[in-house]
C-alpha cells in the first residue's frame, strides 16, 4: 500500500469525534485531530490531504476555514449544512471559494446524512429507477435526544411558546437546515428550475418535563418541533419535505421514520424503518468520502457530482 491519506478533523464535538472513531480503524488513512478552535492552524494549515471541518451550520462561518484549508492545498469535507448547496446561501462567496479551489486543485464538498445523503444523494439513486418524475416527497422522522446542547438549542429545543416565536420572527431557531440545499442538489442533477421554497416551523410543547443528557426541557417547553418545506418549480409543487424532531418520540407517539416518495408513471416508496441515526450516518457519510473527495475534479462539487459514498 502507498503513503496513507492524511486526514486532518476540525471540530471536537460530537460529528469530529464520531468521524475520528470510524476513520481509525481504515486502512490507507491516517488521522488527525479531532482539533478545537485553539488548533485552527495546525487543523486547517497543516496540509492533509483531506481537512474535515465539523464546527457550524453556516456558509459564512467556515468560509475562512475552508479557504485556509484550500490555500494550504487541503481537500474539504465540511458538515455545514449549507455547504451542501453553498450557491443557495451566497452566489459570490461560493464562487469565490469555487475558484480558489479550482486554482489551488483541490476538491470542497458539503456533505453529512442530511443534507448529503438521505435526501439527496439517496433521491438521486432513487430516480434512476422512475422514467420520469412528475414529483418528490420526502418525511422525515427524527430522534433529536443524542443531539448536543448548541444544535438542540439552534434548532428550536427547549423554548417557552413566547421565546419560541420570538427565535422564529428574528431566525435565531433555524429548525433543521438542509433541506432547501437537498432540494437544489436534486434539481440541478434532474435539470429542473426551482422557482421559490415556502416554508414553516412550528413547535411541539413537552407535555412532561424531559431530561436528555444535553438539556433537560419543562413541560410546556418546545420539546420538538414539525417543518414544511415545499419547493414550487413550474408553478407547481415538485419536492415536498416533512421533518419531525424531537427529543422523546414517545410523547408524541411516533417513531424514527423515513420515506421517500418519487411520483410520476413509475412511483416508487423507498420507507426506511427505524430511520437513519443522524450521529451513525453523518460520521458514516463524511468517513466514507474521504476517498471520492480526494479523487474528485477540483472546484466546490456536491455529493450528486460524486460517485456514491462508500466505505474502504
Ligand atoms: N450535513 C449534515 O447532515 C450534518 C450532520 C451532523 C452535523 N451537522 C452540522 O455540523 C456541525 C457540527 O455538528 P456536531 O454535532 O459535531 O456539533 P457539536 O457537537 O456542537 O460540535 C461542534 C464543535 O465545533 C466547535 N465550533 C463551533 N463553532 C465553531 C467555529 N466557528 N470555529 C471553530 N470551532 C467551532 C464547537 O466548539 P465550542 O464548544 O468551543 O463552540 C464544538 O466543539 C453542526 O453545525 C451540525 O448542525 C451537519
Amino acid at each position: 500500500m502507498g503513503t496513507p491519506l492524511r486526514v486532518s478533523l476540525y471540530g471536537a464535538g460530537l460529528v469530529g469525534g464520531n468521524v475520528a472513531k470510524v476513520l481509525s480503524g481504515r486502512k490507507g488513512i491516517r488521522v488527525e485531530g479531532p482539533f478545537d478552535r485553539a488548533e485552527r492552524d495546525r487543523a486547517l494549515r497543516g496540509g492533509a490531504d483531506v481537512v474535515v471541518i465539523a464546527t457550524t451550520s453556516f456558509l459564512a462561518d467556515i468560509a475562512d476555514d475552508v479557504r485556509a484549508a484550500v490555500e494550504s492545498g487541503s481537500n474539504v469535507i465540511t458538515t455545514a449544512e449549507e455547504a451542501a448547496y453553498p450557491w443557495a446561501n451566497d452566489e459570490a462567496l461560493a464562487t469565490e471559494l469555487d475558484e480558489l479551489a479550482r486554482r489551488h486543485g483541490v476538491t470542497i464538498l458539503g456533505a453529512g446524512l442530511n443534507p448529503g445523503y438521505a435526501f439527496d444523494a439517496l433521491v438521486v439513486t432513487a430516480c434512476g429507477y422512475a422514467w420520469s418524475v412528475d414529483a418528490l416527497r420526502v418525511v422525515r422522522i427524527v430522534d433529536l435526544s443524542g443531539f448536543g446542547e448548541t444544535v438542540l438549542r439552534r434548532i428550536g429545543i427547549g423554548y417557552t411558546p413566547a421565546a419560541f416565536e420570538q427565535g422564529r420572527r428574528d431566525g435565531t431557531i433555524t429548525g433543521h437546515i438542509g433541506f432547501p440545499q437537498s432540494m437544489q442538489v436534486v434539481a440541478r442533477k434532474l435539470g429542473v428550475t426551482i422557482d421559490r421554497i415556502d416554508r414553516t416551523i412550528d413547535p411541539i410543547f413537552a407535555r412532561e418535563r424531559i431530561a436528555i443528557p444535553a438539556l433537560t426541557v419543562d413541560s410546556g417547553c418546545s420539546a420538538g418541533f414539525e417543518q414544511r418545506y415545499t419547493a414550487i418549480a413550474d408553478g407547481a409543487p415538485w419536492f415536498e419535505a416533512v421533518f419531525t424532531g424531537h427529543i422523546d418520540l414517545r410523547e408524541i407517539e411516533k417513531a424514527p421514520r423515513d420515506e421517500i416518495h418519487v411520483e410520476g408513471p413509475t412511483p416508487l416508496h423507498i420507507t426506511v424503518d427505524p430511520g437513519f441515526n443522524p450521529q451513525i450516518g453523518s460520521a458514516g457519510v463524511v468517513a466514507n468520502s474521504i476517498r471520492r473527495v480526494a479523487e474528485a475534479r477540483p472546484g466546490w462539487v456536491t455529493v450528486a457530482d460524486l460517485p456514491p459514498a462508500s466505505p474502504g
